[in-house]
């Protein structure tokens, strides 16, 4: 009987090595198959992977020569933007606050404090330059290019030019937004301290 068993569980733990272990070559192993010995192969010439065909200049790096480019390389519609809020609430925010006055939560704990959105500098940056800070990080700012996928960057910037416009519209627009119809007739762009309220509104 208890042969029987043991004589299973070798049987058993056989069979597992089998599926286990098959005929495959370690990474940089030696092989004769193939002419060059090698059993690793080189990437075929001219191939591109799926979706890393980045000839699009001005999507995948923000700039044209060299120069940071002022519009948007994809089209932004209400839920693209509202796509970057979420992604701005997630990766930008606890830093750079919700209003992106650089008062987020981390600076509130003491790291160092990355300047407001509504400076006039970057009020006046182009957009390009947003997704060139996101892309390759800026001073002490670290890269989200391994978090944040190409086209959520420019969904962000988008939503940032918001948050500009939000708390800084010119006279004309902030008139515009006033007279959508709303339900509180005295809602102004940016009164509310609620950014998100009033991405839609000025559309
Ligand atoms: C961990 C904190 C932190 C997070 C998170 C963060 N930033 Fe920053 N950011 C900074 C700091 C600090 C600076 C100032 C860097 C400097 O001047 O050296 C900065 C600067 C900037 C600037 C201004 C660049 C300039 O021209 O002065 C932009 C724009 C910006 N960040 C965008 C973003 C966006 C968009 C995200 C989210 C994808 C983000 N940041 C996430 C800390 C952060």
């Amino acid at each position: 009987m208890l042969i029987g068993v043991v004589a299973s569980l070798l049987f058993a733990t056989a069979c597992r090595q089998d599926m286990h272990v098959q005929p495959r070559y370690n990474p940089y192993a030696k092989t004769d198959f193939f002419g060059d010995g090698r059993s690793e192969r080189p990437t075929i010439e001219d191939t591109v992977a799926r979706g890393q065909l980045h000839i699009d200049q001005a999507r995948f790096t923000g700039k044209i020569d060299g120069k940071d480019i002022d519009y948007f390389p994809i089209q932004i519609t209400q839920a693209d933007l509202q796509r970057g809020q979420e992604r701005f609430n997630i990766y930008c925010s606890p830093c750079h606050g919700r209003l992106g006055n650089g008062h987020g939560m981390l600076v509130m704990r003491g790291l160092r404090q990355p300047p407001n959105y509504l400076d006039p500098r970057l009020v006046s940056a182009p957009v390009g330059h947003f997704f060139d800070v996101m892309t390759n990080g800026y001073g002490a700012m670290y890269s989200y290019a391994s978090r944040v996928a190409t086209d959520d960057r420019w969904r962000i910037a988008a939503y940032i030019r918001t948050l500009q416009m939000a708390e800084n519209a010119p006279a004309p627009l902030a008139q515009q937004g006033a007279n959508q119809p709303t339900t509180n007739t005295t809602a102004q762009p940016g009164t509310n301290g609620e950014p998100g309220g009033t991405a839609g509104g000025t559309k």
